[in-house]
């Protein structure tokens, strides 16, 4: 490219002025978006059409508003009321407004004279974590992409702990892992990842409440053990995905104690209710575990990404990964530094400063602000509950640990997991109403979940009224009652 050309390119992106009002309409794009209310479709019906229609725009940087307009309103509002569908946060509106500030930084923590400032807030960020779950001040832990790292991190730190040979030779370990049947797929994806074979996961089966049943852990560790199994990684999950249901973590402890294995939690969405002092209760035990999986962007309603993985004891964390870079990182005796890196035991080498949204948030609202949010949002799953136990049509599966409700019909039809799947692609295309669908015991079910506080009690008659409007369309369409 001739060198008037480039410094023309860089001119034009580097404009001050275009600069600032592009800035201008963003940050008017955002708060509308943020502060959305239930006015308008969750997803529009013609979302497909729309979508298709923006990948064939072309223009300037000045149009680059007008297509993020067109590019909010092709796709979906999950900071609509009405979106009760997965475990996306609406997220808190100061956390994703400073979500820019951290890509201006662009600092990556991974190293502490990269970024000073940033690694304190991180450090201080995972300090206030260790203290809600009840860990020592010599924890370790670090803020990851999401859950499914921060459980595949867990499960590094818990084989180095029972096979420290595992890191450098590969060898077969024979560490089983003790998981209910509902426990999230990263734990799985983890085994498998790490080469210890997702067949050496263990479901543990669960109880008519959906949590798992901490009295059937002998008899599964007995069922490993027959496979060849010496060494156990015992999982609980606090709640889970497809009800947010609690485990018993009590129960687990004292089992995992029996068995001398490594305990780990994975409170990846259940982990925000720690900060309520009415919900916490029915996280007793938590501070027990070895290790947690925690997501902030889940029920501390962060946006994406923020995820954390903590390690009771410290060293067993650090011993996770093993490493040679002498081009980031230094031995303490080498280069004295006032904090420590957290790269050695991070599995991404640029980390992204994620601990600044949490921070700003933290002291900005307080930690009552989180304790509100999580009340809120199960106190709304609640209100699900009692719609469904009155509605003539639906019928709650289970009362809500959490935010989150399964449901079905009430009455029995003919191929009824096609029916429930096909009512919920209706309610879907409404775009009134956005819900999801799980299989619970074998049966396909309606799956609603909570993730936005300002969904109230009317948004979740809407959800549910849209849904019974729809049963009874599918229901004459097929000929039934
Ligand atoms: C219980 C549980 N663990 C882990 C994960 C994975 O988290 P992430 O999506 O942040 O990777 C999820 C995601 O829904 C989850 O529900």
């Amino acid at each position: 490219m001739p060198t008037t050309e480039i410094h023309a390119a860089l001119r034009q992106a580097w404009d001050k002025a275009s600069l600032r009002r592009l800035g201008r309409a963003f940050s008017d794009w955002t708060v509308n978006e943020l502060t959305l209310g239930a006015g308008g479709p969750v997803r529009p019906p013609d979302f497909h059409a729309r979508a298709r229609a923006l990948t064939r725009l072309k223009g300037t940087a000045a149009n680059s508003p007008a297509w993020l307009r067109q590019l909010g309103a092709a796709g979906m509002h999950i900071n609509h009321p009405a979106f009760m569908a997965q475990q996306v946060a609406a997220p808190i509106p100061l956390a994703a407004m400073i979500e820019s500030a951290v890509a201006t930084l662009n600092q990556s923590i991974a190293v502490w004279e990269m970024s000073p400032a940033a690694m304190l807030i991180d450090r201080q960020v995972l300090a206030r974590c260790k203290k809600l779950f009840g860990y020592p001040a010599t924890a370790e832990g670090s803020l990851t992409p999401g859950g499914s790292f921060a459980n595949l991190t867990a499960m590094l730190a818990a084989r180095a702990a029972l096979a420290p040979r595992a890191w450098q030779t590969g060898a077969p370990n024979r560490i089983a892992i003790l998981a209910g049947a509902q426990t999230h797929y990263s734990i799985a994806r983890a085994a498998g990842i790490m080469g210890m074979g997702a067949a050496c996961v263990f479901p543990i089966p669960t109880d008519a409440s959906h949590r798992t049943n901490a009295n059937a852990i002998p008899a599964v560790a007995r069922r490993a053990r027959k496979a060849g199994f010496r060494r156990f990684i015992l999982v609980a999950t606090c709640g889970s995905t497809p009800t947010g249901s609690l485990d018993d973590l009590e129960a687990f402890a004292a089992a995992a104690r029996e068995l001398n294995a490594w305990f780990h939690i994975d409170a990846a969405h259940g982990g925000g209710l720690m900060f309520s002092p009415r919900l916490r209760m029915r996280l007793r035990g938590i501070a027990k575990a070895d290790s947690i999986a925690f997501d902030p962007h889940k029920m501390m309603f962060m946006p994406l990404a923020a995820g954390a993985v903590l390690v009771r004891n410290g060293r067993q964390l650090t011993g996770a990964f093993e490493q040679h870079a002498p081009y980031l990182f230094h031995p303490p005796s080498e280069a004295p530094r006032a904090v420590a890196d957290v790269g050695p035991f991070t599995l991404a080498c640029s980390q992204r400063f994620d601990a600044l949204k949490i921070w700003m948030v933290w002291n900005a609202y307080g930690p009552q602000l989180f304790a509100a949010l999580a009340d809120a949002t199960c106190a709304t799953a609640s209100a699900a509950f009692d719609y469904c136990q009155q509605s003539k049509l639906l019928t709650p599966l289970h009362r809500p640990d959490s935010n989150i409700l399964c449901f079905g019909l009430r009455q029995s039809v003919p191929d009824a997991d096609h029916v429930h799947w096909i009512i919920k692609e209706a309610v879907n295309a409404t775009g009134r109403a956005y819900i999801s669908s799980t299989v619970l015991d074998g049966r396909r079910c309606f799956r609603l979940v909570v993730m936005n506080p300002r969904s109230t009690v009317e948004h979740v008659a809407r959800v549910l009224g849209t849904v019974e409007r729809e049963t009874r369309r599918v229901l004459r369409a097929k000929g039934e009652k």
